[in-house]
């Protein structure tokens, strides 16, 4: 099958209620029609997530918004125009009618216009409003290539191949639905770059991520955590740590800066530019997965703006793993 027919069956598949996974330029996401109530329940079903967990609707244009939105802010018209498409999700009141399936009940949808060529066709060939979690099963790394999909659902589903992802790590989030506009979750449109455009607008952000409920997912400490251990070191304990667990008899894999001066079983030199890192990121914790590694030391990268969003994903790596039993993440 090539390409183009390949983009007509999942377009089709969408529209009968399916599910199609496919590329955007963060990571992979499983798609359903957002508009359609048996179709969320499918998705939820295979992604093993609760029904309380909301998705994220992907859109081909900013006029489709007010389908799914009450409220359309100056806020949201200038990130749009700044950051559409491309890797910014924002909430949203959301219009009476739309399936508390994807809202999780609450009064706000997310919002995404992914700039992938191969989402855009998906979006822009099927005109749906297709809500997509990343597409892995509740808890796991999110994919970042097709392989990796059929690595979680097998051939259960299709899947749109559309490379590497480019960004590697999901989506920022930021909610435009109160006064305040605030980050719900870090990414490489970061917040330094929103917190200026919005200044433009007079609008101030509220500091500090997610308060109350999961209504984040992501927001729970031990989300996006790999299956093995994860250490997360400042460079002057990398040494210490890493031997202590290899002389335990531990095989260890060592993600860090530059190529260490002592014997370690496996090392990743890892770059020093954040959006480079950001790309290798969840491709690396993957292959240690499914290496015979017991331990994943990770050297911290700087406090600074640009590796945010990164230490946000790595910090939930190494975070409590007692939470992601009880709360399923
Ligand atoms: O980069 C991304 O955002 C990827 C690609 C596929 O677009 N998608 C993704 O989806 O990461 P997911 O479901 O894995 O994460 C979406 C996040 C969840 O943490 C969810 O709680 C949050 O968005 N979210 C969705 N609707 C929301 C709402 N109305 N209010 C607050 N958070 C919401
Ligand atoms: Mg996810």
């Amino acid at each position: 099958m090539d390409d183009s027919e390949k983009l007509k069956e999942a377009v089709e598949t969408l529209k009968n209620g399916g599910l199609v996974a496919f590329p955007t330029e963060t990571v992979y996401g499983l798609g359903a029609d957002a508009a359609n109530d048996k179709a969320l329940e499918r998705l939820y079903a295979i992604k093993n997530r609760p029904s309380s967990h909301p998705s994220i609707v992907h859109l081909a244009s900013f006029d489709q918004l007010s389908h799914w939105c009450s409220e359309i802010p100056d806020s949201a018209e200038m990130l749009a125009a700044l950051f559409w498409p491309g890797p910014l999700t924002m909430v949203l009141k959301k219009r009476v009618g739309v399936s508390d399936l994807l809202t999780g009940g609450q009064n706000t949808v997310a919002i995404r216009m992914p700039a992938h060529p191969t989402a855009r066709a998906l979006l822009t060939e099927s005109g749906l409003g297709i809500a997509a979690p990343s597409a892995n099963r509740f808890g796991r790394l999110s994919p970042t290539s097709a392989e990796d999909v059929r690595e979680e659902f097998g051939d259960e589903i299709l899947v749109l191949d559309g490379g590497a992802c480019q960004v590697g790590i999901e989506s920022t989030i930021i909610d435009l639905s109160a006064d305040q506009p605030r980050i719900l979750r870090p990414g490489m449109i970061l917040e330094s770059s929103i917190e200026v455009a919005l200044a433009g607008l007079g609008l101030h952000m509220r500091p500090g991520a997610a308060d109350t409920a999961p209504r984040v997912p992501g927001s729970l400490p031990s989300h996006y955590a790999p299956a093995k251990l994860v250490h997360l070191v400042e460079t002057g304990q990398l040494e210490a740590v890493a031997k202590e667990f290899h002389n335990s008899g531990r095989k260890v894999a060592l993600m860090c800066f530059a190529k260490p001066d002592f014997y370690i079983d496996l090392v990743y030199v890892m770059s020093k530019s954040p959006a480079v890192y950001a790309y290798a990121l969840y491709r690396n914790l993957r292959k240690l997965d499914q290496s015979d590694v017991d331990v994943i030391v990770v050297e911290r990268p700087p406090d600074e703006l640009e590796w945010a969003p990164i230490l946000d994903r790595l910090t939930r790596a190494a975070g409590p793993r007692d939470l992601e039993v009880e709360n399923g993440t």
